[in-house]
């Protein structure tokens, strides 16, 4: 077995790699692993996730408190910038980074989403031409709950 990959372009290969071995794309492939990867670092960094009850509130507070705190454990992590703006019911996740990993963010968030019983619809309103930045536009979608019925119980 070699050494785990380090540098991102080492990463962006593998990637291209197991996207094409996996038949898929990368987009797919990528968004799959953040959805995954959320739910690992939850379990792993439980004490930083357990305060929060929605997206929203996590979303908010990632680059204050939750990647700063990985960047204090790791020193040597490169996280992502995320800013969040509220506008009329839906909410806007402005990305930023050099690693370019928009699909991955979009995979997290859909994790998130999905440790908090809730769903967004999450399409990408800026033009795309610029891997490093990107801004995400999340609609709720109304998840239906176990017990929900419209029929009023005889
Ligand atoms: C919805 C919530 C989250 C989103 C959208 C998100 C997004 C991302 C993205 C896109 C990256 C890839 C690096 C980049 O693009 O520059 C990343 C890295 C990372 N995130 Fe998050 N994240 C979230 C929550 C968390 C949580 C809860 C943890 C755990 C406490 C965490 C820990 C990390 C770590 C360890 C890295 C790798 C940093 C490095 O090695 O350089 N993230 N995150």
């Amino acid at each position: 077995m070699g050494s785990p990959p380090r540098t991102d372009d080492e990463i962006r290969t593998l990637v291209a790699a197991a996207a094409s071995e996996l038949a898929t794309d990368e987009y797919s492939l990528l968004s799959w692993l953040g959805r995954r990867a959320f739910r690992e670092l939850a379990a792993r960094y439980e004490d930083l996730v357990s305060g929060y009850r929605s997206t929203r509130a996590l979303l908010g507070d990632l680059d204050t408190v939750i990647h700063r705190e990985v960047e204090r454990l790791y020193p040597e992590a490169h996280s992502p910038r995320f800013a969040i703006e509220e506008r009329a019911g839906q909410l806007l996740v402005h990305y930023a980074s050099d690693r370019g990993l928009v699909a991955f963010a979009i995979g997290m968030i859909h994790g998130a989403a999905a440790h908090f019983g809730e769903e967004f619809t999450i399409e990408r309103v800026d033009d795309g031409r610029d891997p490093t930045s990107a801004c995400l536009r999340l609609t709720p979608v109304a998840v239906e709950q176990p017990g929900d019925s419209w029929r009023p119980a005889a």
